[in-house]
């Protein structure tokens, strides 16, 4: 049987720790969609012409290092603003949320254009200040040079070209349900994505 989360959010709201530890509570399988359009951000910047990347893209590329950079994040940005580049990449994520067995897809559109249909969605969302601490302190961690104004920056204009490009911009589906991050720590984020979850199944089953 299908059964599809959807989680949607802002750069660094906790949508892929949410996500991964949601898909593990209920034995469902879990997809990064932003890994997709990171990517196809990865062969632009690399000389390839992004629809192409887009329509030749496979598994494989999907493991490259180095897809995680802010470099990266911002070409990825860039690339999912084409109509073209989000067309070629419906299919497998549609696929990929009607599996057997349950799926967890987290992203900016997932409840929106890929999955109106999913039995629950979540909108995951903090303040820019404290997206971009959590960002810079992953970038630290991970050996990057850079300092913490120049992260909420590069925050700042991600989420305004991902809220305000034509096609499938970031925004709550009407019936996603809202978490805010921005006082919440991992394990209270997770418990409140859980029960916000099975509240939903709950009132499909009782109808
Ligand atoms: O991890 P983070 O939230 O920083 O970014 P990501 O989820 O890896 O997404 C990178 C970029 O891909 C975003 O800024 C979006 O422009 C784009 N994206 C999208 O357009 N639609 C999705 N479903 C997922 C990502
Ligand atoms: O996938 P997305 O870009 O939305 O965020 P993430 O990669 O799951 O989380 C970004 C960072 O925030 C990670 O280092 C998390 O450990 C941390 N964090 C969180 O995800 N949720 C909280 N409630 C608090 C911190």
């Amino acid at each position: 049987m299908a059964f599809t989360i959807a989680i949607d959010g802002p750069a660094a709201a906790g949508k892929g720790t949410i996500s991964r530890a949601v898909a593990a509570h209920f034995g469902f399988a879990h997809l990064d969609t932003g890994l997709l359009y990171r990517a196809v951000g990865r062969k632009m910047l690399d000389g390839v012409e992004p629809i192409l990347a887009a329509q030749e893209l496979v598994p494989d590329d999907l493991q490259v290092e180095g897809l995680r950079t802010a470099a990266v994040g911002q070409a990825a940005s860039r690339v999912a603003a084409i109509p073209e580049v989000r067309a070629a990449l419906l299919d497998f994520q549609r696929a990929f949320a009607r599996r057997d067995g349950g799926a967890v897809l987290d992203g900016r559109d997932i409840g929106t254009v890929i999955c109106p249909e999913a039995e629950a969605k979540l909108f995951v969302t903090a303040s820019a200040e404290v997206r971009a601490r959590r960002r810079y302190e992953e970038l630290v961690a991970g050996g990057a040079v850079t300092d913490f104004e120049t992260v909420l920056a590069e925050t700042r204009e991600r989420d305004h070209r991902d809220a305000t490009r034509a096609d499938a911009p970031l925004k709550p589906a009407t019936d996603a349900m809202m978490i805010d991050t921005s006082e919440l720590d991992v394990e209270a984020a997770v418990a409140a994505a859980i029960s916000a979850v099975e509240a939903r199944s709950l009132e499909r089953v009782k109808g």
